[in-house]
């Protein structure tokens, strides 16, 4: 049974008091007991759809007023009975009860008892199936934008960070073994493009949620001469030159969900990448990596071992990202299978999509005040990229430029890796002879390619790590933020709260 304890609840909702008739229950001889009508109900949880229901009701009942369908008396009554339920909700003293079963039928109980017969008006030419399909493409509106925001928050301090270390060198992995030295901010910046295009799929899911289903009623579509395009345009479905996007088909506007699966998932790429960012931090934090030092805001102690310093926010974000992709296989399970077109099974997305566009907010803001508040120690990061042959590679470039194939020179410098390592030093350890024992093309010049500022600044292709390429990387992510957020380029994005 959901209860006004799941945190999800805004409100409470009253489940000692009798189940009275439902406002479908004309035809009914009975009514479900207490312990199905919970069953069946969704109020605990989306009661946070109240602002979207409100907004959606009042241009629902502008247009029928338009139309005149309702007369405009009526519609005024709606619309101050409507504000007075919201002003009740915002406070907190609005009484959901059971029998309600979802935020729709709360608002239009509490309507019809403000204002009698005008209220009962309201939901003619409307189901709750294009009303709820409306509701939460509203609300995923409001919180892509959130999101995107969040996003370029965390943007904005990858690239102060990137601004403030330029220069420092650190060793580049893969298979997490020292490969090449890279600069600090190449490294950091890769998440910033990554977080970039997070926002490009944010942005993606939002236009997938700005077409209106209203209008489509129950399934078919409705006898009522209505205006969709009217409810459309006042709800911000509107395309950039301003014109009304409506669902074309009204089976398909009160059926699908998948613009709810594109914002998850989104979302849950969104928390992939926080929880790589994560594992590095993780890493970078320890004791024998100590390239950064978390703040102590943003790090935890151990109950027995007085030493403790550990990450638990990155930690918890990287669990989180579980979390995330469990309500994104939940949405496609619930989703596959079900006939045409709304089936109650739906009722179910609102538990997922909450818990994943607030975890994924949470998270944001997580990461992007521990990163603001990381020390960055910049002369262990230069002293692991000093050892480990990271310029194994530039020699073996070097002797690629005295005319040896670089298949030969990959062989060479391994054979000079092996000599180094079985006795425990570097190449640069090795001396000039050891070299020419196993290649007679090298000679002293050989020993500035082992230069890990050289190494870095050799890799100056576009997109490189040289510090060259990695400014004018900085440069473009400037120019990204300095767009943002209207590079979101959505028109009259609708904030929520
Ligand atoms: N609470 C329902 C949901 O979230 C609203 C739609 C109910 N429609 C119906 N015909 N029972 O899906």
């Amino acid at each position: 049974m959901q209860s006004a304890s799941d945190g999800l609840a805004i409100g409470a909702v009253d489940a000692g008091c009798p189940v009275v008739r439902p406002l479908w229950g004309g035809r009914f001889e009975s009514v479900p007991s207490v312990e199905l009508a919970s069953f069946g109900a969704s109020i605990a949880v989306d009661q946070r759809l109240w602002r979207e229901d409100i907004r959606g009701s009042v241009a629902h009942a502008r247009m029928l007023a338009t139309v005149g369908v309702i007369s405009e008396a009526d519609f005024t009554a709606i619309e101050a009975g409507l504000a007075g339920i919201g002003e009740e909700i915002e406070a907190g003293s609005f009484v959901f009860g059971l029998a309600d079963e979802d935020i729709h039928m709360a608002i239009e109980r509490s309507l019809c008892e403000r204002i009698g017969a005008a209220g009962k008006r309201l939901h003619t030419g409307r189901s709750r199936n294009d009303q709820v399909a409306l509701d939460i493409r509203l609300y995923l509106k409001s919180r892509t934008v959130d999101l995107m925001e969040g996003l370029v928050a965390l943007q904005r301090v990858i690239v102060r960070l990137a601004e403030e270390h330029l220069g420092v060198i650190m060793p580049g992995y893969t298979h997490l073994q020292k490969a090449q030295p890279v600069l600090f901010s190449h490294h950091l910046l890769a998440y910033f493009w990554m977080f970039d295009r997070d926002v490009r799929r944010l942005r993606a899911a939002w236009s997938a949620a700005n077409v209106c289903p209203l209008g489509a009623a129950a399934l078919a579509g409705t006898s009522y001469p209505l205006d969709r395009r009217q409810t459309a345009r006042e709800l911000g479905f509107v395309d950039v030159a301003g014109q009304a996007l409506v669902v074309p088909n009204s089976m398909d506007a009160v059926s699908d969900r998948d613009f709810i699966l594109d914002a998850v998932y989104a979302s849950s790429t969104v928390m992939m990448h926080l929880s790589r960012l994560c594992e590095e931090l993780i890493l970078w934090s320890s004791f024998e990596f100590g390239f950064i030092s978390l703040s102590d805001d943003y790090a935890t102690g151990s109950s027995i071992m007085p030493q403790k310093k550990n990450p638990d926010f990155a930690e918890l974000i990287r669990g989180k990202t579980g979390r995330v992709y469990g309500d994104l296989t939940a949405l496609l399970t619930l989703l596959k299978g079900l006939p045409l077109a709304y089936n109650k099974d739906m009722q179910e997305d609102k538990q997922a999509v909450f818990d994943a566009l607030d975890t994924v907010e949470l998270s944001l803001r997580t990461m992007t005040g521990m990163l603001a508040h990381t020390t960055v120690n910049e002369a262990a990061m230069s002293a692991g990229a000093e050892g480990g042959f990271m310029a194994a590679t530039d020699l073996a470039d070097w002797l690629v430029a005295r005319g040896m194939p670089f298949r030969e020179a990959h062989h060479v410098v391994g054979q000079l890796v092996l000599l180094a390592a079985k006795s425990d030093r570097t190449l640069a350890d090795l001396s000039l002879d050891e070299m020419r024992a196993v290649c007679s093309l090298f000679d002293e010049q050989a020993l500035a390619a082992l230069d890990i500022e050289q190494v870095v600044a050799a890799r100056s292709t576009e997109g490189g790590t040289s510090c060259e390429r990695v400014s004018e990387q900085l440069q473009q992510a400037r120019v990204i933020l300095a767009k943002a957020p209207s590079n979101s380029n959505l028109p009259e994005p609708v904030r929520h709260d």
